[in-house]
């Protein structure tokens, strides 16, 4: 299975030349295998050529959100130009507006300098210091902006993707759209078609929430979102909305149990619910009340997910230095490291990725 994959993908990449390198690691396959021979041979040149594609031409991007050059309202991610080995720092600034600037470590940067740039060009201070510009992805975003409430990270937020099995046809429910983080990953998923509704009590919350979905990735995916602003429930029961009508739900709140009546009434059979929930006790009541209120939904399964980033770089062995005196921390990719010092980290990180909180997957199992 590995060698028809290798096979397929130097076809895929070098496309011209592809009957040769068949040939050719064919060849040097069958001296060392045999069995390995056996399976290239059924790959004929004749069936490689079955595996030409044609891409379909998608409808075109609107000008507006292909993302080439930097203009007033984009977010901008600043990276140090200065690699250095310990990884280069990188900050999130914006929206770009003529005449604004920004104090960053190495000077201050004029938000005109950057708007007509294209992405990855180099901007500097007025103390020279210079920088990369990037446009955030959706995680960098959501980890970066300034928060109102506890966002849900990166690591959650695309399992609650996957665990509520989203499309781009889907119309779900949101309680609890704080600072709009999870609602971004939701709404991506739905973009174009599909349509998510976000909830919060607090007005203050819907707000931010409006203006961190409007400045990520210049509002496209603004159009699939509504936001409704009250008690979960209270929204719910007020609107003249067709039972069984989400085919998701996603609940950030500290008492979910509160508005499961209400929301199950509006969830289609078979589909799912996930609460996002710091403390196991939150789990327990959680399981509890819907045992006790015989709601009509089934624990599907209960998650705490781990993301264990690793430390994979350049580094230096002092002891083979010599007698040159340097400092680690202030070495740079650009300098020169003897080969006899040169060696490589290679380990989970330094940096702590403790508990976020518990995924509970529920499942609507009765018609209501
Ligand atoms: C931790 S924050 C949500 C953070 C958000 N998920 C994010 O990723 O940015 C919890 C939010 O739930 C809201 N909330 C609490 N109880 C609620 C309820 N019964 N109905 C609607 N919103 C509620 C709070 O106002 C708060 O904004």
């Amino acid at each position: 299975m590995n060698y028809y994959l290798f096979l397929r993908y130097r076809f895929t990449s070098f496309s011209t030349i592809s009957t040769i390198t068949c040939r050719a690691f064919s060849e040097i396959t069958s001296q060392k295998n045999g069995l390995r021979a056996k399976v290239l041979k059924k790959v004929s040149s004749k069936d490689l050529t079955s595996e030409v594609v044609t891409l379909p031409s998608l409808p075109q991007i609107p000008q507006k959100y292909n993302r080439a050059q930097f203009e007033e309202g984009d977010m901008v991610l600043l990276r140090d130009t200065q690699k250095r080995i310990k990884g280069s720092r990188v900050f999130l600034i914006g929206p770009l507006k003529i005449g604004n600037k920004k104090e960053i470590p190495g000077g201050i940067l004029d938000h005109s300098n950057i708007i007509g740039k294209s992405v990855r060009d180099i901007v500097k201070t007025n103390k020279d210091k210079s920088y990369t510009i990037h446009f955030p992805t959706l995680d960098e975003y959501v980890v970066m902006i300034p928060r109102l409430m506890t966002p849900i990270y990166p690591k959650d937020a695309n399992t609650i993707v996957a665990l509520l099995d989203l499309h781009p046809y889907s119309q779900i429910m949101e309680a609890g759209t704080g600072n709009g983080s999870l609602t971004l990953y939701l709404a991506r998923s739905l973009y174009p078609t599909g349509h998510l509704h976000s909830i919060d009590i607090n007005r203050d919350a819907s707000f931010k929430a409006r203006e961190n979905v409007t400045r990520f990735s210049r509002g496209l995916y603004s159009n699939c979102i509504s936001f409704s602003i009250g008690q979960c429930s209270k929204i719910l029961d007020s609107m003249d909305i067709t039972p069984s009508i989400y085919d998701g739900v996603a609940l950030d709140m500290p008492e979910p149990w509160n508005e499961l009546p209400s929301i199950v009434q509006r969830l289609k059979i078979d589909r799912y619910i996930v609460c996002y929930l710091p403390n196991m006790t939150q789990v327990l009541e959680l399981i509890k009340q819907i045992k006790y209120y015989k709601i009509a939904l089934a624990t599907e399964q209960v998650l705490e997910i781990q993301w264990r980033p690793w430390d994979v770089r350049a580094t230096v062995i002092r002891d083979r230095m010599g007698d040159e005196s340097f400092s680690v921390k202030q070495l740079t990719l650009n300098d020169e490291i003897p080969n006899q010092a040169l060696g490589h980290i290679c380990r989970p990180s330094h940096e702590p990725t403790g508990h976020t909180a518990f995924l509970v997957q529920l499942k609507k199992i009765l018609h209501t």
